[in-house]
């Protein structure tokens, strides 16, 4: 479920003690008229929670994948693999700096298929994007050993999946660089705004200079004094965003309960009836969505729809966003010869529906649904 379903009077609280403690100042400076860095903060507590060295709160998720891409050092003319099952932005973020996204169908369980992905590694290649899907963990130890092979960096987009593990380490800390995005149809929500983790302090130290005009935040110069060694952009949090994420941040693992709560009971009515997306060995996902999966039949596929319209569950991104998840529809971003590659992603895709776990509905909600979907 989405983090905006439980924003309560602990975030509304804290953006008026904002407000009181110094009001929209920026992350950085000001000490004379602050008590508290609240992006400082939120930074400190996701790194402690995630389990990695640096966190760098920015300004979306679209934010984080083209600055840890600068950083793993992907320039204008270089390759990056990603899947084409994601959305559109790890696509703009490549195209921003000039290199080439090279698009791999998925399999059955809608995650990169990795005899493709093997195939279309070239000279060029500099980067593997694997895109945690909808709360499910892609087959991270194999895309470790095939970049390891080819020499090859990865940056883990886990925009969807926060707080879902595999190995027992928590996703966006297995690869060089990790992303999250905080947008408001995430599990957790500052509105808009990003996070870009890793463990190697050279990719941190370019991520937190790129984001900020290049400042090298160096101590023994003023703010206005600091030296840079090349332009950035500015990429920053808001204070007021940081307040609420670290608020969000707490609420996380109870999040995951309440979601694997919904998902088991709608689960365990509707498995022996519907073929279900599985996870990879090892994994814990998040339980964002449940995807029912080659639904061929289209009575059957209406007759779904159908029950999640009239009982306020709706579908999250499959099949009602497709066109923004599936790299058969950008023409308008990759061309149209290479959009065409992905139809065995449309296809697999266009036969799957996902059920999104939601707070507002009480676990009993997902019994019902789940013997009302088993009648069909
Ligand atoms: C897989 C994935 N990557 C990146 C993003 C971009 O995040 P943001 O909306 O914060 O820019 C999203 C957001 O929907 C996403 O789902």
């Amino acid at each position: 479920m989405p983090g905006f379903e439980i924003i309560n009077k602990e975030e509304k609280n804290a953006i008026l003690n904002l407000f009181k403690e110094g009001g929209v100042l920026f992350a950085h400076g000001w000490e004379n008229l602050r008590k508290k860095f609240h992006v400082r903060e939120f930074e400190k507590n996701f790194s402690k929670k995630m389990r990695c060295k640096h966190s760098l709160a920015v300004t979306s998720g679209t934010a984080a994948i083209k600055i840890g891409l600068k950083a793993l050092g992907v320039k204008a003319g270089d390759e990056v693999i990603t899947q084409s099952f994601n959305f559109i932005a790890t696509i703009e973020a490549i195209l921003d700096i000039g290199a080439k996204p090279v698009m791999v169908n998925i399999d059955e369980n809608l995650n990169m298929d990795l005899d493709e992905l093997k195939k279309k590694i070239t000279k060029k290649t500099k980067v593997l994007l694997p895109v945690h899907m909808l709360g499910n963990p892609c087959e991270m130890d194999k895309i470790i050993q095939i970049a390891n092979k080819y020499k090859l960096k990865i940056l883990e987009d886990n925009c969807e999946s926060i707080g879902s593990k595999y190995k027992s380490k928590y996703l966006g800390t297995l690869g060089d660089v990790g992303v999250f995005s905080f947008d408001f149809g995430k599990t957790i929500t500052t509105g808009e705004g990003g996070m870009i983790v890793t463990n190697k302090k050279k990719y941190f130290k370019f991520c937190n200079e790129y984001h900020d005009h290049g400042h090298q935040l160096l101590k023994k110069f003023s703010r206005g004094n600091d030296r840079a060694k090349f332009p950035g952009f500015n990429y920053r949090m808001t204070e007021m965003q940081g307040v609420i994420g670290k608020i969000q941040l707490k609420k996380l693992d109870n999040i995951i309960v309440e979601n694997k709560k919904r998902y088991e009971a709608l689960k365990n009515l509707i498995f022996k009836k519907f073929d279900l997306r599985t996870q990879p060995k090892f994994s814990e996902e998040s339980y964002d969505v449940l995807i029912i999966k080659n639904i061929k039949n289209v009575k059957i596929k209406r007759k779904i729809l159908k029950l999640l319209t009239q009982n306020n569950f709706g579908t999250k991104n499959l099949p009602g966003a497709i066109r923004w998840h599936c790299a058969y529809y950008w023409d308008h971003a990759i061309g149209n010869v290479l959009s065409k590659k992905n139809y065995k992603t449309k296809t697999i895709l266009e036969n799957s529906i996902a059920i999104p776990m939601l707070l507002k509905k009480p676990v009993n909600s997902y019994k019902t649904l789940g013997k009302l979907l088993s009648k069909i």
